[in-house]
């Protein structure tokens, strides 16, 4: 099957365990969380968990949990970030955010069973006796990964900071924590359960925290499209910082870094390298794309 096609199909995968996660019952607060959900996410975070997890010859029904789970965190984080309180958007995918849809309180609470629901699931997964230990040491990951050492961190770093003295280090401790901390997460529970050895964990990481950095620059790029006339940066943003011909270079050499490490580690995926490259298409708003 063309690789194309391998993703599509794992996508639907997920798609299909999310719905079954979050269509058992039919309450406001599970339509809000319906709501962020499925709304076009990509499930980044989701398709690097099971093609980390093939690397070391785990299957999708196994992986699938700790999949989901991710993007579950991912999306309570997209609804928490979106209020009035953070970014104030009211437009998330192209449609009105959580809180534009069924106000505050019930997107704050959404978001909030999304992150224990992420919990339950891994928690309930039902596992080979010999996966056990490995699983606690996913969770225990992905929780200090998502947490205040790792994505929230990164989160208080954005609201915190003074975006035009931000220098290039900064950005990037930023961008790595708030970015990067779910995508090494999301990487490293295919590589924990499969027993990885741990240069290849080591790999991973490195890859991770590229396309981590990658992917939020590409994010930057795309935003600074969207806002060129509308508003200035309130928060830190690689095109404001480094302009954008600068900004397209270092997203380039951090697929070409993220290529690097597995080549190195002979992780020998093309699901993987086919996601670090799928970072080079994007909309800037510049014909050049
Ligand atoms: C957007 O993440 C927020 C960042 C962490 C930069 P994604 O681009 O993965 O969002 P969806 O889920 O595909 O909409
Ligand atoms: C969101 O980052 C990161 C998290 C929610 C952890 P951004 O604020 O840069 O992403 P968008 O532009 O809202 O998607
Ligand atoms: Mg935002």
């Amino acid at each position: 099957m063309k690789i194309e096609n391998r993703i599509i199909q794992k996508k639907k995968a997920v798609e299909r365990e999310l719905k079954r996660l979050l269509y058992r019952e039919n309450s406001v607060l599970f339509q809000a969380m319906r709501h962020a959900v499925f709304s076009g996410g990509k499930r980044f975070r989701p398709l690097l968990a099971l093609a980390s997890g093939e690397c070391f010859g785990l299957s999708e029904r196994l992986m699938l949990p700790f999949a989901c789970a991710l993007e579950l965190i991912h999306n309570y984080s997209l609804i928490h970030d979106d209020l009035p309180a953070m970014d104030d958007d009211d437009f998330r995918r192209g449609k009105p955010s959580c809180h534009k849809a069924y106000g505050e309180d019930i997107a704050l609470l959404a978001g909030d069973s999304l992150l224990t629901m992420a919990f339950e699931v891994m928690s309930r997964a039902s596992l080979e006796e010999k996966f056990l230990p490995r699983k606690e040491k996913v969770i225990n990951e992905i929780s200090q990964m998502a947490g205040s050492e790792g994505m929230i961190g990164g989160q208080f770093m954005d609201i915190t900071a003074s975006p035009d003295k931000m220098t290039e280090e900064e950005y990037y401790d930023l961008a790595l924590k708030k970015t990067g901390s779910l995508i090494i997460a999301s990487l490293k529970s295919g590589a924990l359960l499969g027993n990885a050895s741990s240069s290849q964990v080591k790999s991973l990481e490195e890859y991770g925290g590229a396309v981590g950095l990658a992917f939020q620059i590409r994010d930057d790029i795309m935003d600074s499209a969207e806002r060129e006339k509308e508003k200035s940066f309130t928060c830190p943003n690689a095109v404001a910082l480094f302009g954008l011909k600068e900004a397209k270079e270092k997203l380039r050499t951090l697929v070409d870094k993220a290529l690097q490490s597995l080549e190195e580690a002979r992780l020998d995926s093309e699901e993987l390298r086919f996601l670090a490259l799928k970072l080079l298409e994007y909309k800037s708003g510049d014909e050049n794309g």
